[in-house]
């Protein structure tokens, strides 16, 4: 390489054509899930106030809203229910007509295989204790949970996902709902495994729209501790050996460099959660007039992309398809 003089790096980016011609990253909208709320027992959509422009959906409104972000180009939905009625043991997670699995099927019916319907599974949304695996005393019985767990995978593979996205952090959860799958005829349904999951502050305003938050404690015996690295590798190595078929890094922006390691180190179909505390900051600030939504959305979805997404999951999801068609 020479030096200036002789090698000047602006001529590339002299004029937008050139820009374009050269950009390392590219994104659109076949790289994005969207990630809906379906509320059992409401007859009006409800605004989540802390995400902007996003809402827990009725049935009606929930296929409503799949439609626009379907014509858009959206690569898929990624679906949460919650339920009218929690309980202990949250038994409402795989009622094979519960709020989730309604979700599904009014979505399947709609758009067949047109769009990605990927179920979220996990216990928060339907235990009254808001944990994510079920209880022994105040700790969470882990292979108990696993029992759970096949149940619900099964409900959801039944109902019409695609995909199959455990999103709990138990020990063994990936090898479990697998062999549900499997024993239930579902042998070509995917799992993407919420592979490496932090405990993180940025769940906040999720909490609020999908009424999950644990009533006592945390989930730190379960979710990752955020300075860990090595552990990532780790858990994305079992999820991988108990067939797992695409592995998810959550939260995405302060986790690029967990995300880089993971497509470096595994070569993996690799997804990033854009995770709901991310999206409300930058809607709030936005809504400031403190940055343009649109730039700043953009620029974050690309860095996710450039660390090494193969998937976005993101709250951004429908509005940036659009400014990308
Ligand atoms: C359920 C679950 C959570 C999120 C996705 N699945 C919440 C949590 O673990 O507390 C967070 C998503 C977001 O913040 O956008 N376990």
């Amino acid at each position: 390489m020479s030096s200036y003089p002789e090698f000047r790096p602006r001529r590339l980016r002299r004029t937008p054509a050139l820009r374009r011609a050269f950009a390392e990253t590219t994104i659109s909208p076949t790289d994005l899930v969207a990630p809906l709320f379906v509320k059992e027992g409401i007859n009006e959509p409800v605004r989540v106030a802390s995400m902007p422009g996003q809402s827990q959906h009725t049935l009606e409104s929930l296929v409503k809203e799949s439609r626009e972000i379907v014509e858009r180009g959206v690569a898929g939905l990624l679906l949460f229910g919650i339920p009218a009625a929690k309980d202990e043991g949250g038994s409402e997670s795989f009622n094979r007509k519960g709020v989730v699995q309604q979700g599904l099927r009014a979505l399947k019916d709609e758009f067949g295989d047109e769009v990605l319907l990927i179920a979220d599974l996990c216990l928060c949304e339907y235990t009254s204790h808001g944990h994510c695996g079920v209880l022994n005393g105040q700790t969470i019985d882990n292979d108990a949970t696993l029992d759970v767990y096949q149940r619900i995978a099964v409900s959801q593979a039944e109902a019409g996902a695609d995909i199959i996205a455990p999103s709990g952090m138990m020990d063994g959860q990936v090898g479990a709902i697998r062999s549900a799958l499997d024993g239930g005829g579902y042998d070509e349904r995917a799992i993407l495994a919420y592979a490496a999951k932090y405990a993180s502050s940025f769940y906040g305003p999720f909490r609020e729209a999908a009424e999950g938050a644990p009533q006592f404690g945390d989930r730190r015996s379960y979710q990752q501790d955020p300075s860990n690295l090595d552990e990532a590798l780790r858990e994305v190595a079992l999820d991988i050996a108990e067939g797992a078929d695409a592995v998810m890094v959550k939260p995405a922006i302060g986790y690029l460099d967990v995300l880089r390691a993971v497509k470096e180190r595994f070569r993996y179909p690799t997804a990033a959660y854009n995770v709901s505390g991310e999206y409300s900051m930058l809607m709030a600030a936005a809504e400031r007039g403190w940055i343009d939504e649109r730039a700043a959305t953009l620029e974050t979805l690309t860095a996710i992309r450039r660390a090494g997404a193969d998937l976005v999951i993101t709250y951004h999801a429908k509005k940036a398809a659009e400014w990308l068609t």
